[in-house]
């Protein structure tokens, strides 16, 4: 890919960042660029996507468009994505044409699941044990290696839980594998870890790093439901996830913000989960608790920008409103949290709808 586009002077303020999609994370990237003064085009494949309410410009339009997003890139100083499932070919039209980030390497590795283990673990980080398992001969001699429980996940399109199956033994493994419709897959050992946490960092285009505090979550049926800064590591560990996030930014030569979700074993080591190469629904509190928020480093780093300070000055935790949650706008409002409603026209069953973040004063 010699023939990207590079950012050779900072967007300034007037100039338009695109993004494509246009869910949450669109809308709060779009409302923090606003704050310096830059202007958003949204390209989304659906007609009421909550991010058009909060930009400029839009275009609604499918990602396999060449022409449409050609049109849309013509607009734009800067693009960016708020999802990792890009098609690589949009991708592609994309970067010949505007400075566009995070790079083709950072989607392809995050977008496949054995990809992006095979490369975390070639950096000298851990994961949980993985193979691929390609066949129903694979899954049989896949879970003989790795044992049970163990999760077998579809490599590629999984979110939220979906995609993934819990197995316990070679039949169960190959009858999963079965109704993924034989797609290439992966099965990775069952980690029974302490918690979970995660990691959201920012690159910008000149190498400058930088990281906020690592969070602790707490999933309900697959789905983020807490974030709680700070998380329960110890100082060693909390630069430890910042130095997971810098290896693995430094060698994709990532520009903007990424999540690395993480597994904390009982014994405290730390497992590489996912890589997220966007903005991530457990760096939401950094909007309330931080200097600069995930989402304004985000826009600063793609629009060749400084990075802001991405520190905390105070204890944070947030809570997704999922499905009906949100529906008491009143009750939620007068709850002394920061709310946040994205604008969805209707509430659906585990459709992330908003969220609160409540804080204290810093504690440590
Ligand atoms: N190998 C594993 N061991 C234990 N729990 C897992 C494992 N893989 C996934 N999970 C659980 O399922 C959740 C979702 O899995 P993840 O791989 O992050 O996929 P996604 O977030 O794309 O749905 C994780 O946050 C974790 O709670
Ligand atoms: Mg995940």
């Amino acid at each position: 890919m010699s023939d990207v586009k590079l950012l050779s002077t900072p967007v300034p303020p007037g100039g338009t960042i695109g993004i494509l999609g246009g869910g949450q994370l669109g809308r709060m990237l779009a409302m923090a660029a606003a704050r310096l003064g830059l202007k958003v085009h949204i390209y989304s494949d659906v007609a009421d996507a909550p991010a058009f309410q909060v930009c400029d410009i839009h275009t609604v339009a499918p990602y396999e468009d060449d022409a449409a997003l050609k049109k849309f890139t013509a607009t734009c100083d800067a693009v960016t994505y708020e999802f990792e499932n890009v098609p690589s070919k949009a991708a592609s039209v994309l970067a010949t044409i505007k400075p566009t980030n995070p790079n083709a390497k950072a989607l392809a590795v995050a977008q496949d699941r054995f990809d992006e283990k095979s490369f975390v673990t070639s950096l000298g980080l851990k994961t949980a044990p993985f193979v691929a398992v390609n066949s129903p001969e694979d899954a049989v001699a896949a879970f003989a290696k790795i044992g049970g429980p163990a999760v077998l996940k579809t490599r590629r399109l999984g979110y939220d839980g979906k995609g993934q199956a819990k197995v316990k033994s070679a039949d169960e493994c190959k009858a999963a594998f079965a109704s993924f419709k034989s797609v290439p897959s992966i099965l990775e050992g069952f980690v029974a870890f302490g918690f979970e946490a995660s990691i959201v960092a920012v690159r910008g285009a000149d190498g400058q790093f930088a990281a906020y505090d690592p969070a602790e979550n707490i999933h309900e049926n697959h789905i983020l439901a807490r974030s709680i800064v700070p998380a329960r590591l110890t100082a060693k560990q909390v630069d430890d996830t910042k130095t997971i996030a810098k290896k693995i930014a430094g060698a994709l030569d990532y520009v903007g913000v990424l999540g690395v979700e993480l597994f904390v074993q009982k014994d405290g080591t730390l497992l590489v989960n996912e890589i997220a190469p966007r903005v991530h629904n457990s760096g939401h509190w950094t909007i309330e608790a931080c200097i600069v928020s995930q989402f304004e480093n985000h826009i600063r780093a793609i629009a060749g920008w400084p990075l802001g300070s991405t520190e905390r000055h105070s204890d944070a935790m947030m809570e997704n409103l999922i499905g009906e949650q949100a529906a008491d706008f009143k009750a939620l409002a007068a709850k002394g949290g920061g709310l946040h409603l994205y604008g969805k026209s209707e509430i659906r069953a585990g459709r992330k709808m908003g969220h609160i973040t409540y804080l204290k004063p810093r504690s440590n």
